[in-house]
């Protein structure tokens, strides 16, 4: 009994708890404001993932990560296959600091030097990261099909015709929370040939598939040219320790992401690669548990929505504790969530590509009055976390 409740993820934080930890997602938030911002939860690490580090501190592990001696590989492939049943070869798998680096990295190496076209809403980091691997976005906004998003792919196919080659896709996707569907993947993938374009799927929210939906690797839509990003950091909650796992479908590619200067593929640490083995080997019981607990939390979060701002727009996502909502009339809704409700939030400005880069050559409409919602918190704290927003929005 002790065994299982050790294994379900502690919520039960306080505020002080969390500010006392010193993380970014508290730590930069004003002192009296509920930080719903960066894409971290409020939960204590994982029985399994501290085990893990005392045991390779104790160790002293704390020397040069190896990048090709590791068990990860093997407990990557063995974790894919339990749960989505991927068997990707471990001799393919390479490691990153982290996922945009992996992302990056992918993309200058791998793919042509054309534009990438990269579904928007789009997490941020990646409109700074391309342009500095020599690559210009072209945002292609998802449009909703009745409650659900989806890729445009006809807007998609087009920017092919005109010349991109990558596609960039986040699978489930950030911020909308979508896993996209085998049919949608397979449409993605055809137009995609057409053109000879490669697919980069970022799959770091792939362990945050909640109930009613599943996961679908781009890997098994296109086994020999997809190029997939996977990590621990988001479902166990340790991007601080920096360890992503970039897989390709051939071991030649692999090579060649390896054979890279170090100067390019820097910043995996040690304690990253301990973590992320125990995570993909020993922790799915408490990620069992945390998926259930954010089940929770996404219809916990559609009634306190429905009871004090049934105006404000959210369509659940399938993935993910990210929310992405849009306020009736609120010009700037993060601003206002800050200054009236006292809750930080992201501002769907950044979600947007940078002016010049959409079709067309300007912003697309609609992330200026978006916020993403990290509900990815204890009940009590959503609960307040919902009535600072109701006070700022009503
Ligand atoms: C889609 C996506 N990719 C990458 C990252 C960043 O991961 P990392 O910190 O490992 O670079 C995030 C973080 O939220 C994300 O949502």
């Amino acid at each position: 009994m002790e065994a299982v409740a050790e294994q379900l993820p502690d919520f039960d934080l306080t505020d002080d708890d969390l500010r006392r930890r010193g993380d970014k997602k508290w730590r930069d938030c004003p002192p009296d404001a509920i930080p719903a911002w960066l894409a971290e939860m409020d939960v204590a690490p994982a029985p399994v993932i501290v085990a893990a580090l005392r045991e390779a501190v104790e160790a002293g592990l704390v020397g040069y990560p190896t990048l090709t001696g590791s068990a990860l590989p093997e407990a990557l492939s063995g974790w894919l296959h339990r749960n989505f049943g991927w068997r990707a070869e471990p001799g393919n798998v390479v490691l990153a600091g982290d996922a945009v680096v992996g992302v990056a990295l992918a993309i200058e190496a791998l793919c042509a030097d054309a534009p990438v076209v990269v579904p928007v809403p789009c997490y941020p980091p990646f409109v700074a990261a391309l342009p500095r691997v020599g690559r210009q976005i072209v945002g292609v906004p998802c449009s909703l099909d009745g409650d659900r998003y989806v890729l445009d792919l006809d807007v998609v196919e087009a920017e092919l015709a005109a010349g991109a080659r990558t596609i960039l896709l986040t699978n489930p996707h950030n911020p909308l929370g979508r896993s996209w569907s085998r049919a949608e993947l397979t449409a993605l993938r055809q137009a995609a040939d057409r053109y000879g374009a490669r697919v980069v799927s970022d799959e770091i929210h792939a362990p945050l598939v909640l109930p009613g939906a599943v996961h679908v690797p781009y890997a098994t839509i296109d086994p020999d040219r997809h190029i997939t990003v996977i990590a621990a950091s988001k479902a166990w909650n340790i991007p601080g320790l920096k360890c992503a796992q970039v897989i390709t479908g051939s071991a030649a590619e692999a090579a060649g992401l390896r054979a890279l200067p170090r100067a390019a593929n820097r910043g995996v640490s040690s304690l990253g690669v301990a973590a992320a083995v125990a995570a993909y080997r020993d922790g799915d019981p408490w990620r069992t548990g945390l998926v259930a607990y954010l089940h929770q939390r996404r219809e916990q979060f559609g009634r306190l929505l429905a009871s004090h701002m049934p105006h404000v727009t959210w369509h659940p996502g399938e993935a993910t504790y990210l929310a992405w909502v849009e306020p009736p009339g609120q010009p700037d809704p993060a601003a206002a969530a800050l200054h009236k409700g006292s809750v930080l939030l992201d501002a769907g400005t950044a979600y947007g590509p940078p002016p010049g880069t959409a079709p067309g050559g300007t912003r697309i409409p609609g992330y200026d009055t978006s916020v993403r919602v990290n509900i990815g918190t204890s009940a009590e704290r959503l609960e307040r976390i919902v009535l600072g927003l109701a006070r700022a929005w009503t």
